[in-house]
Formats: structure tokens, C-alpha cells, sequence
């Protein structure tokens, strides 16, 4: 059988994923200046959260300075389309790229923005990550328009290279001066403590995922968005992280600090419950 081929959305046109080019002289490449934003996909294909997704991608582009001539429904039909162009039922993951487009002088922004929609297989991960939990590493930086989703992740790049050679499968970052915790390289923060829920505010990026799970928890525990020190992330009782793919998992280690009992907290484990219920029911 031959093998499936992505198709994506470049610049006005729907090409297989091998046929994709863009030029050597875009401003995404030479200097990594663009945004983007990932959307997972359920119930057969079905992005999850699209709108707040695409609104998060506007204010991206908005917070780097970034001009671009798409509204937020032109986008939607594209996202739509370009998802039905790999029709399939199986779930996905789609990446919103926009950069700067090409220059002229290896700086100035171009005359047209490069927009492309890439869809993929999405990859899920293994039952043993939400049962036993994950470990992490600390990692010291603060990222540069932190509620934007840039196209420079170089130090989150860095950072996941040195969690997976301390066996961890992400690396959170904190900021030692300003005694700060923020968020994970491609993930939200939260820390139980006495059954009240904490999430780093201020610099960080809005997730989407982090914003779902704010509404249930707010339903169940005392919750608030406030700064989090390097002690508290250390001596909270439950952690997790949350991202649009890797959903709600379990933080049981941090560098060489066992959290809490060493396995998923009963509160980590209410609000997975919670938040598979409304995966599950399709109202969103
Ligand atoms: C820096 C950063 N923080 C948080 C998140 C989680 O965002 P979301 O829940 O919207 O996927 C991501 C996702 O990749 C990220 O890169």
C-alpha cells in the first residue's frame, strides 16, 4: 500500500508535505521571526478549541509586530479545509505557521506574510505517562514575549535535550534571580497544595489547555493564577503540566525531588477525570 501522504496549505495553494518549499530568504528562517499555534484533533478529525486556538495566534502576531491580512474566520476555513484535504478519521495535530515572509535584506519584514497549515498523524502518548506520572527538570530561562507563540524555541529545544539526558520528559523553567517558576518548554504549570490549585501567571504563554482546566478547577478547589516560587514548586503535594496534546500528565519527580507520594495525587486525578468528560461529550 502506498504510503499516506500529508497535504498542507501553503501560501494559497494545498500541496503533498514532500512538494512544500518555502524560500531560503523568509524571515521565519533567517531570523525566526513568525508565530504559530498547535491543534490537536478528536472525535474523528474535529479540532479541539479552533477559535480560541486562532485567537491566540492573531494576538501572537500582534505582540511581535506582526501584520497580517487574514481575520480570524479566513483561517478557520482554511484550518477546515485543510483538514478535510486529509480526511482519514484519525486524529491529527495541525501547526498554524506565520512568519515575517521573504526579505529583501535579511531584516525588513516582507510585502506578504508566509502562512502555512501542516496536519499530521497525531502521535498519543503511552497509558504509563498518566498513570505513574512524569519527571521533570528545572531550567533556567525566561521566554522573550512570553505570551506570544513565537517561532524561536531555542532554548526550548536546548532544554528538551538536556531533560531526556536526565531520563525526564520535560524541563520547566525558572528564573533563579527573580526566584520565578513559570511553565514547561511546551507546556502549562500547576501545583496542588492542601488541595488549593496554583498556576504561574503573568510571563507566561495562555494556554488553551490551561484555560479549560482554570474553568474546572475553579468549580472544585480554590484555584488561583498568581507568581510561584522555586520552593513552592518543590514542596507543593501534586504537580502536573497541560498541553493541547499531551493533555493533563502527572509531575511525580522534579530534577531530584520526589513530589508528594511519588505517584498521581488524587487532585491531579479528578481534574484528568473532569477533563476527559468534556472531551468526551463534544460540547466545545
Ligand atoms: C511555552 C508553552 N507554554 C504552554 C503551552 C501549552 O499550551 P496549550 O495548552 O495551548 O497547548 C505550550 C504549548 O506548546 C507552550 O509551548
Amino acid at each position: 500500500m502506498k504510503k499516506y501522504e500529508p497535504i498542507c496549505y501553503l501560501n494559497g495553494k494545498f500541496v503533498r508535505k514532500s512538494e512544500a518549499k518555502i524560500s531560503l530568504w523568509d524571515l521565519g528562517l533567517l531570523r525566526g521571526y513568525g508565530v504559530f499555534d498547535f491543534i490537536v484533533t478528536y472525535k474523528g478529525g474535529k479540532p479541539f478549541l479552533l477559535n480560541k486556538h486562532l485567537k491566540r495566534l492573531i494576538n501572537s502576531a500582534n505582540l511581535i509586530g506582526l501584520t497580517i491580512p487574514w481575520k480570524l474566520q479566513d483561517l478557520e476555513k482554511k484550518v477546515i479545509a485543510t483538514v478535510a484535504k486529509n480526511k482519514n478519521n484519525k486524529e491529527k495535530v495541525v501547526r498554524i505557521v506565520i512568519t515575517g515572509g521573504e526579505t529583501k535584506d535579511g531584516i525588513s519584514i516582507g510585502r506578504k506574510p508566509t502562512l502555512a497549515i501542516l496536519v499530521q498523524a497525531r502521535h498519543f502518548y503511552p497509558d504509563s505517562i498518566y498513570k505513574k506520572g512524569i519527571k521533570v527538570i528545572t531550567y533556567e530561562h525566561n521566554r522573550e514575549v512570553p505570551q506570544a507563540k513565537s517561532l524561536n524555541y531555542t532554548q526550548a529545544v536546548k532544554a528538551v535535550s538536556v531533560a531526556k539526558k536526565n531520563k525526564a520528559s520535560e524541563a520547566i523553567y525558572v528564573y533563579k534571580k527573580l526566584n520565578k517558576v513559570y511553565e514547561g518548554t511546551q507546556s502549562s504549570l500547576f501545583l496542588v497544595r492542601k488541595k488549593e490549585i496554583v498556576t504561574p501567571d503573568g510571563e507566561t504563554l495562555p494556554g488553551i489547555t490551561r484555560e479549560l482546566i482554570l474553568s474546572i478547577c475553579k468549580k472544585l478547589y480554590p484555584t488561583s493564577m498568581r507568581e510561584v516560587t522555586i520552593k513552592e514548586l518543590l514542596n507543593a503535594d501534586e504537580l502536573f503540566i497541560s498541553a493541547s496534546n499531551k493533555e493533563i500528565q502527572p509531575v511525580v519527580k522534579v530534577d531530584n525531588k520526589v513530589i508528594g507520594k511519588g505517584v498521581p495525587g488524587e487532585v491531579t486525578k479528578k481534574i484528568m477525570a473532569e477533563f476527559r468528560k468534556f472531551v468526551n461529550s463534544g460540547r466545545w
